[in-house]
């Protein structure tokens, strides 16, 4: 499967992050954060947390990283890496492009 709308540019405001559910070649369901970070760009990032198995769309925005709500571990929303612990793993991080108004990511891609 090749990139897929997840959602529209409008839906994710700026330090921001969108939960979305798409799903791989397999049909395995990836959980997907679509994070806009604070220079508006946007970003591709699984939502499941490294380190536990929570939503980091439901983490701060700061930068371009997201820190995750529960232990704050910070991730870099262009590489995936933890950037303080306790995650040492880091999470996928997919391809995201802008085509009109929707946002498409390829889960089957990660960078
Ligand atoms: S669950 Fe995310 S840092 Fe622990």
């Amino acid at each position: 499967m090749s990139a897929q709308v997840a959602c529209l540019a409008d839906d994710v405001a700026v330090a921001a992050a969108l939960r979305v559910e798409l799903y791989a070649a397999d049909g395995g369901l990836v959980e997907v954060a679509v994070v806009r970070d604070e220079d508006g760009e946007l970003h591709a990032i699984s939502d499941i947390c490294s380190h536990g198995q929570v939503s980091l769309s439901d983490g701060e925005i700061e930068g371009c990283t997201v820190e995750c709500w529960l232990h704050g571990s910070r991730f870099d929303l262009r590489t995936g890496k933890p950037l303080s612990p306790p995650a040492v793993r880091p999470v996928p991080v997919y391809p995201l492009t802008v085509d009109g108004e929707q946002v498409l990511v390829d889960v089957d891609a990660p960078l």
